[in-house]
């Protein structure tokens, strides 16, 4: 990889790096996020940053992470393999796996194997809302009082990518379940985090015991763990009549056998933890921030309910179809995703040669971070780029409209693989709850704050929600 110190010529602009530092005494590290805005002010669309003597690229507008993601997606589509997410565990699953057969082999399986478990169809369909249900009992044992949504929407989400997983679901109060949500809001907090750039700046501090330790103990734990699920499940399964994602890897590892491919059983660990933390915190905090909106904006959840309450009259239960009928509600879980901007920096990704962007050089191995907040809030691709407002995703008419700079997914061949699934969980849990309750922000709340918690996902503060049965709703 390149350092500054051999920084190649045309590079992409940026602050001056200092010797052993970088510009790590640029930025606020709990928080970067400000700081890279004001950079890309100052250098434009596309600069660098160095931590240490690594060099970073932020691309931070539309017109230049489409370029790369897509128009370039060969060049630029690398995950970076030298920094502490890859020390994380030898077995790369897909989400950390570099551009490759490997890669490829993998998404395609798990785009194919949600797909078939019903992806857009009813059976999935059918998971969600039976897990929906759940939520809806313990809501409906809170109401009249407040409650803190925070554990409740990560077990829910977590339990929903359980069920396509390995089958079945888990008590919110099972143990299991709160370990492993425990650990994996935890990891997500560490990676992006001050040590994070601590152990991928300075490697001889790697063998102390410093707080980034824990992730890797977390994700050894979480590993445990799902070393159990698959063992029970090898000994339950009936080769050829899969029940979840698990028994299809297992038959698919049949099948291959004697190819050669990269499935393997250590592969399958890991590619389950990658979908668990991929499904998790995303969907989680993005309700979260749903509901935080909605409390604060009651007229937003007003107009939602009586455009669900219409289209719903008679029915027993939303369906992912409906949405079709609900302009609004749809512009609204919309808007609620461009403000949450739930994972703030994408994924990094890395370049697999070396190329050109905007005219810069930008070598081989470089980190790319496509910066999604400058895009869910770029002046010009939105009418109103700075507040809360579902008319981002509305036309004249009332209709639903969404502009091509709406990406919280990212773009190209990397985007999200999930993104079927997050969209149909997030739809339901979204009406189905606003069907049944109005939330209000406690009277004794004080003044919300919007500004979330950073991490590779961004979190809401902790907040409580006043819950209200709707008596409209037999
Ligand atoms: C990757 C967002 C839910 C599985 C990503 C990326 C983003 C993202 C920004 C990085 C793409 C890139 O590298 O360019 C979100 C958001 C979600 C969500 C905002 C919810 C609101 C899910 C769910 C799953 C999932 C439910 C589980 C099935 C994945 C996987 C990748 C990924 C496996 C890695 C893809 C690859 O490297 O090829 N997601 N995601 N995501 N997501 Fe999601």
């Amino acid at each position: 990889p390149q350092t500054f110190q051999q920084q190649p010529k045309n590079f992409p602009p940026g602050p001056r790096p200092l010797p052993l530092f970088g510009n790590l005494l640029h930025m606020d590290m709990t928080n970067p996020l400000k700081d890279f805005e004001k950079f890309a002010e100052q250098y434009g669309k596309i600069f660098s940053l160095y931590t240490g003597s690594k060099p970073y690229v932020f691309l931070n507008s539309f017109e230049v992470i489409k370029e790369a993601l897509v128009t370039k997606a060969k060049d630029f589509s690398g995950r970076p393999q030298d920094c502490m997410t890859n020390h994380l565990t030898e077995n790369k699953g897909v989400i950390l796996a570099d551009y490759g057969p490997h890669w490829k082999d993998h998404r395609r399986f798990a785009l194919m194997t949600l797909r078939n478990f019903g992806l857009g169809k009813q059976s999935m369909e059918e998971r969600i809302l039976g897990e929906i249900s759940h939520l809806v009992a313990d809501l409906d044992k809170n109401a009249g009082g407040t409650v803190n949504p925070q554990n409740m929407f990560h077990n829910v989400a977590s339990n929903i990518i359980g069920l396509v997983l390995f089958g079945s679901r888990f008590d919110y109060k099972n143990e299991f379940l709160q370990h492993y949500v425990q650990f994996i809001t935890e990891i997500s907090k560490i990676l992006n985090g001050p040590w994070n750039v601590i152990y991928d700046t300075l490697p001889l501090l790697r063998i102390l015991p410093l707080p980034f330790k824990k992730a890797f103990d977390h994700v050894k734990k979480l590993k445990n763990m799902n070393l159990s699920l698959l063992n029970e499940h090898k000994s339950t399964r009936v080769p050829g009549e899969p029940r979840d994602f698990i028994d299809c890897y297992l038959d698919e590892l049949d099948k291959r056998k004697n190819d050669g491919s990269t499935f393997a059983e250590d592969q399958l660990i890991m590619y389950i933890l990658d979908l668990q933390f991929a499904g998790t915190d995303t969907t989680s905090n993005t309700l979260l921030t749903a509901f935080l909106y909605l409390m604060n904006h009651p007229e937003v959840q007003a107009k939602c309910q009586k455009e669900i309450d219409g289209v719903l009259e008679g029915k027993d239960h939303a369906s992912y179809e409906d949405r079709h009928n609900m302009p609004y509600t749809l512009a609204v879980i919309h808007e609620v995703q461009r403000v949450a901007n739930t994972v703030p920096l994408s994924v990094f990704h890395c370049t697999t040669k070396d190329t050109e962007l905007m005219g810069y050089n930008i070598p081989k191995g470089t980190v790319i971070i496509p910066n999604l907040t400058t895009v869910l809030k770029e002046e010009g691709q939105w009418k109103f780029p700075h507040e809360f407002n579902p008319a981002n995703f509305l036309n004249e008419q009332g209709q639903f409209e969404k502009p091509e700079a709406f990406i919280p997914f990212s773009t190209g061949p990397r985007m999200c693989l999930g993104e079927g699934l997050a969209r149909m969980e997030l739809f339901l849990v979204f009406v189905t709850l606003l069907r049944r309750f109005q939330f209000v922000w406690p009277d004794d709340a004080g003044e919300p704050d919007y500004t979330p918690v950073y991490g590779v996902t961004l979190t809401p503060k902790p907040y409580r929600m006043h819950i209200r049965r709707r008596e409209t709703v037999k």
